[in-house]
């Protein structure tokens, strides 16, 4: 296994170009499903989700092809039935369900597996089906799904956390090909939704209200390939703004969408780091003062719960104390022990961490576990004083193309070496 070996204490400069967002490709990749013709996809990012998402469309029977950035993908003849140690390895694979059904009105997916974060029951996915008349029995840690007919219907997709991304994702691409009207309310909004009904509605679908609480998508008989980009990483984004700011360096991210980013500039802000828009580009840097801010992560467009380990670091470093409080995932803080290794002082109440920032950090040896925890490991790295090594680093290579090469480029001392 490979970890990153970083040296702290630069100061990161220069330009970074963002590259197409995961959470957007997923979906997208299993919207594929629901046509015959081939389907072109731009800006697609080199991640191992992304491959793993590639094998799963592979093992169904499609046709897949990586060219670069380039991906496309040919459904012609495909299975119901998904590689379960495929399927297992990757939660982001539930969203073949929904376009299955459309396609062969019958399904049969691994329940995907919890993870770090949190339990990820599949509960909301479930009920929105079945309001479209899908049949879902579970065996054998498998989720057994038939739909004779799929009939639109009316349905309330909230849960105790609000609502579900990937279960809207799900229902979309299962009321795209359904007789009738659907109506999803609580539905998610965040952009990677609106980016999957983009590219549904591209390929002929009749989907209204992307990007609100209430969608409404007319089934069609039938959809076409298409050739479509995907929208930028807005967490790729997020994760490079907060770099800059906790090395009090200045970094220009290029290609991004400022657009989805609101709730996370808006809290920059008011922490003190300066942000400036041209365009779709953003430059960020330090302000004179950091300034300790609380936070919640809420839905879209509240402040992202895939922002939130890294904001910590920043707050690590801010004299003061912040809170930070975790409302989508309950189990959300693996970072805090392994930012503790690095001498940051943060205590967990609850869904709430405690930072009591200002304390220097020092280099040590520290262990990556989800994707975001992972990145807050790398960017409190390029601060502690000393060598910090972040172990089992392909977590970050699900989630981040080429994290080190990206960073290297901004002056950061780091490279990537055999775990010993
Ligand atoms: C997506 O996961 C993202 N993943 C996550 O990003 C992101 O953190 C999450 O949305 C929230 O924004 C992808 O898009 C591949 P949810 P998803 O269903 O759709 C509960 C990353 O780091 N829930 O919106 O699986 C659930 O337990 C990843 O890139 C139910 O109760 O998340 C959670 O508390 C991590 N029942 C909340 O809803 C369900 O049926 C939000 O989960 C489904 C979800």
């Amino acid at each position: 296994m490979e970890s990153l070996s970083i040296r702290g204490g630069i100061p990161l400069h220069g330009e970074v170009t963002i590259s197409g967002a995961k959470n957007a490709v997923l979906p997208i990749m299993a919207a594929t499903l629901l046509t015959s013709e081939p389907c072109v996809i731009r800006r697609v990012p080199d991640l191992s989700d992304v491959k793993f998402m590639g094998q799963i469309l592979a093992s169904l029977g499609a046709q897949v092809k990586f060219e670069g950035s380039i991906l496309t993908v040919r459904a012609e003849k495909i299975k119901g039935v998904g590689d379960y140690e495929l399927i297992r390895k990757m939660r982001g694979s539930i969203c073949i369900l929904g376009p299955l059904l459309a396609r062969l009105h019958k399904a049969k997916v691994s329940l995907p597996g919890g993870c770090v974060i949190g339990s990820r029951p599949i509960d909301l996915h479930l009920k929105g089906l079945k309001a479209l008349g899908v049949k879902l029995s579970i065996s054998n840690g498998y989720v057994i799904a038939t739909a004779p007919r799929l009939v639109g219907g009316d349905l309330f997709l909230g849960g105790r956390a609000g609502p579900t991304v990937l279960g809207t994702a799900n229902v979309l691409m299962a009321a795209v090909l359904a007789e009738g009207v659907t109506i999803i309310e609580s539905a998610a909004c965040e952009p990677e939704v609106v980016d999957l009904a983009g590219f549904l509605n591209a390929m002929g679908a009749k989907i209204i209200g992307a990007g609100s609480p209430t969608i409404t998508i007319t089934g069609v008989r039938e959809l076409h390939g298409v050739d479509y980009e995907v929208i930028p990483d807005r967490i790729e984004a997020a994760t490079f703004a907060i770099a800059a700011a906790a090395t009090d360096g200045e970094i220009t991210l290029l290609g991004s969408r400022p657009d989805h980013m609101h709730a996370v500039l808006d809290k920059l802000r008011e922490a003190g780091v300066k942000v400036e828009r041209h365009g779709p580009a953003l430059t960020v840097r330090r302000g004179s003062r950091l300034k300790p801010v609380d936070i919640t992560t809420l839905p879209y467009a509240g402040f992202p719960t895939d922002v939130q380990a890294q904001m910590m670091v920043l707050m690590a470093l801010t004299p003061g104390i912040s809170i930070i409080t975790e409302r989508i995932f309950e189990a959300r803080f693996m970072h805090v022990s392994e930012l503790a290794r690095l001498g940051a002082d943060i205590a967990i109440e609850g869904p709430s961490a405690i930072v009591k920032g200002g304390k220097p950090l020092s280099g040590a040896p520290v262990m990556a576990s989800d994707l975001r925890a992972s990145a807050a490991l790398v960017i409190a790295g390029l601060i502690a004083k000393g060598t910090t090594l972040v172990k089992r680093i392909y977590h970050l290579d699900r989630g981040y193309e080429n994290i080190d090469a990206k960073l290297r480029q901004l002056g950061a001392r780091i490279e990537r070496v055999e775990e010993s």
